[in-house]
């Protein structure tokens, strides 16, 4: 039975790799923001892998956009099996001595108001789902601190105190649970971080590298798979953090 999935800010990096590999015999919405072509790329990759992809824009970052992204998918579908809630960024590093009300408010709206929300709306899809699950792209800034990150950082961990809470409250008619990568190869990383600060990472890794988008695709792809992951977040950063 083909599964019906979306995924947010699909079209580079994670999402995209998750498309790709989740691609066979499943419907795919790939939601993107600003990289139409990109996002295009990722569909014909599904489509060569015998998926079905649908594209999808919208602006995340708002209330209007979250729902025109829900009718479009209700207009398509009356069902998800699954909703990845991927789409973020760092927008701006800051100093906590310089922070701007409106920075916090933008960057929690796109990390974290954002997955809520969509999250909400795609409830009644997702109910009529089989074995249906949300899962939330959180991130290792959580976890250790992230100096000049640390708005975004605090915006990933809300999300991951997010996805516990759901995953009671909307247990057991569906599981949620997140994924926190540690430093991954995206594009995430053009413009904000230095080839120098990506090299430090990867020396301060256990295992002498950053991680590839394939590498969180695979964990995603394990959560649908495991009827029985619910409320858990996965570290997935080659033992950068370590519990
Ligand atoms: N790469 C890492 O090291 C790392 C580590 C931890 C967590 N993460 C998280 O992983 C997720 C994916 O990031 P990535 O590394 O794959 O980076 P990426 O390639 O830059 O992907 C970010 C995605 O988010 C979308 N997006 C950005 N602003 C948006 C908006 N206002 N509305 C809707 N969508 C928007 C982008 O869409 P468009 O390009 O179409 O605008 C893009 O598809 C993010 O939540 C990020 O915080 C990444």
């Amino acid at each position: 039975m083909p599964k019906v999935i979306l995924i947010t800010g699909a079209s580079t990096g994670i999402g995209a790799e998750t498309a790709r590999h989740l691609a066979k015999e499943n419907e795919i919405f790939i939601h993107y923001n600003a990289s139409k072509e990109a996002a295009a790329n990722a569909a014909a990759d599904v489509e060569r892998r015998n998926g079905k992809a649908y594209l999808l824009q919208a602006d995340l970052s708002n209330e209007a956009g979250c729902k025109d992204l829900v009718h479009a998918i209700s207009e398509k579908t009356d069902k998800l099996d699954v909703v990845v809630n991927n789409a973020g960024g760092l927008i701006k590093r800051q100093s906590v001595r310089e922070y701007e009300w409106r920075l916090m408010e933008e960057i929690f709206a796109l990390n974290t108001f954002s997955a809520m929300m969509v999250t909400s709306l795609c409830i009644p899809l997702l109910e009529k789902g089989s074995d249906p699950c949300i899962i939330n792209i959180s991130s290792v800034a959580m976890r250790h601190g992230a100096p000049t990150a640390t708005i975004y950082g605090a915006s990933k961990a809300a999300l991951d105190s997010f996805t516990r809470g759901i995953a009671k409250e909307l247990a057991p008619a569906i599981r949620v649970n997140a994924v926190s990568p540690g430093v991954i190869i995206t594009p995430f990383h053009d413009k904000f971080s230095s080839p120098e600060q990506l090299e430090a990472w990867r020396e301060g890794n256990p295992l002498k590298k950053n991680g590839e988008p394939i590498h969180i695709a695979q964990t995603i792809k394990f959560i649908i798979d495991n009827s029985f992951v619910n409320g858990e977040t996965i570290d997935v950063n080659g033992g950068l953090f370590m519990r």
